[in-house]
């Protein structure tokens, strides 16, 4: 019966650090986005959680040659910044607010129907400070 419980005590145990181990970095929970436009309020969690969406529908990596490469889990996750800026060669990305406008408004028009609280207008986004 004692060797058991030490049994089950150690499978226990495994199992926790286990999870620890694999357990995922999932960011902020909430990113204030700054823009001079008014900033914008982005509830990480909830797009990651409540919402479904996949890490790599927004998180991505580049080859040398500035190819896209899909996101895989565990894999390094950097500010869109570090890519999508003056150095990047297609030009229709080659700024923060491109890269996202793309993402963020692309989605939010696709989902639109099913989701009419998702934002495609500028000031549903861009909030200014009263
Ligand atoms: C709907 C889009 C979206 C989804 C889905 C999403 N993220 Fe993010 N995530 C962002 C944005 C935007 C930022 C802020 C990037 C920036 O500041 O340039 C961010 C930031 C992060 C950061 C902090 C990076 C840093 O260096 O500051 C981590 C870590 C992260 N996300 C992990 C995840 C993981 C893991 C998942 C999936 C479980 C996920 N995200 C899903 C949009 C998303
Ligand atoms: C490690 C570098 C890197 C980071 C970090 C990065 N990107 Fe990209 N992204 C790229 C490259 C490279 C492409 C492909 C450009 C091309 O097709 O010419 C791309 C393409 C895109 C595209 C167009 C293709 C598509 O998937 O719709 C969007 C939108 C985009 N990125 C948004 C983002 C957002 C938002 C973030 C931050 C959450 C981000 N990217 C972070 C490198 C990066
Ligand atoms: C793959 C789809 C998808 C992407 C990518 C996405 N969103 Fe959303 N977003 C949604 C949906 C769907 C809703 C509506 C949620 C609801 O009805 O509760 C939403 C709601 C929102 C809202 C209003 C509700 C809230 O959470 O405050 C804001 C603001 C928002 N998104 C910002 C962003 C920003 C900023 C980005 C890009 C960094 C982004 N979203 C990327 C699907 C997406
Ligand atoms: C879905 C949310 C969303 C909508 C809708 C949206 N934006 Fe943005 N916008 C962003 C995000 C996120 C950024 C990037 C902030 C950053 O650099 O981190 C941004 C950046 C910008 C910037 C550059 C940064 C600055 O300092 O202002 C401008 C200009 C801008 N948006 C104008 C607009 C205009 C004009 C519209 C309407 C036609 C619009 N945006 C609609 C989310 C949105």
């Amino acid at each position: 019966m004692r060797k058991l419980i030490v049994c089950l005590l150690a499978l226990v145990v495994g199992l926790f650090l286990g999870t620890a181990a694999y357990s995922l970095d999932k960011g902020p929970e909430v990113i204030v986005l700054k823009a001079k436009k008014g900033n914008v309020t982005f509830h990480h969690r909830e797009h990651q959680d409540k919402l479904k969406i996949k890490c790599g529908e927004c998180h991505h990596g580049k080859t040398a040659d500035w190819k896209q490469v899909p996101y895989k889990e565990g894999m390094k996750i950097h500010e869109c910044k570090e890519c999508h800026n003056k150095e990047m060669p297609n030009k229709k990305l080659n700024k923060v607010s491109k890269a996202m406008h793309k993402n963020c408004k692309g989605c939010h028009k696709k989902m639109h129907k099913k989701y009419p609280k998702a934002p495609v207008k500028c000031k549903q986004c861009h909030v200014k400070k009263k």
